[in-house]
């Protein structure tokens, strides 16, 4: 895989013509359904996690909600995943604690729970609330900027008011 990986950065970076940072070829690299970065040995806990901030606009939320359902679903970025949950993070699955570490081991191998194509996100901005549907439906409440709140039973993802980004940010 490493290798492959390696092979991708040759040959993507001429083609764009710009010296793509690792980061970003990753990303075009996930696309294909491949893992994250297996980040388990490195960090025993997340490395980062969101500060809520009270200027986040709900325009900025929708956008790091979609990034959140991104990092999650498509391409098994825990790191940037968990950039993206606050410290008091509370958990309404049975079984686990709240806090973001302990969910920490569910999700720092790099796979992602899905692919783009048999999933779907929606932000809901009159309650602050984005959905993920993969194998199930999980459902998150922001708060300042941050993801603060997680269900995952019997959750529907909206059909209709879901946010509409701007195109640029799901291209
Ligand atoms: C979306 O694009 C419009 C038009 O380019 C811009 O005015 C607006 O600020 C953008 N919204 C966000 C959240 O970036
Ligand atoms: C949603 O969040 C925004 C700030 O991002 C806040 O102004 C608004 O009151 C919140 N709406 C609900 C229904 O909690």
């Amino acid at each position: 895989m490493r290798l492959l990986a390696f092979f991708s950065i040759v040959v993507l970076a001429p083609i764009s013509g710009l010296a793509a940072p690792a980061t970003e070829v990753s990303r075009t690299w996930n696309t294909l359904g491949e893992r994250g970065d297996n980040l388990c040995n490195q960090y025993k806990s997340p490395p980062q996690l969101c500060t809520p901030d009270p200027t986040v606009t709900v325009a900025q939320t929708a956008e790091r909600a979609y990034k959140f359902y991104k990092a999650f679903v498509v391409d098994g970025d825990a790191k940037t995943m968990f950039s993206l949950i606050d410290n008091s993070y509370i958990q309404h699955h049975a079984g686990y604690s709240n806090g973001p570490q302990a969910i920490w081991t569910l999700f720092c191998n790099g796979k992602p729970a899905g692919t783009a194509a048999n999933s779907a996100w929606c932000f809901d901005a009159s309650t602050n609330m984005s959905y993920a549907r993969y194998s199930t439906v999980d459902r998150w409440r922001w708060v300042d900027g941050c993801v603060h709140e997680h269900w995952d039973s019997n959750e529907k993802i909206p059909t209709d008011k879901c946010y509409k980004l701007n195109s640029t940010i799901t291209a």
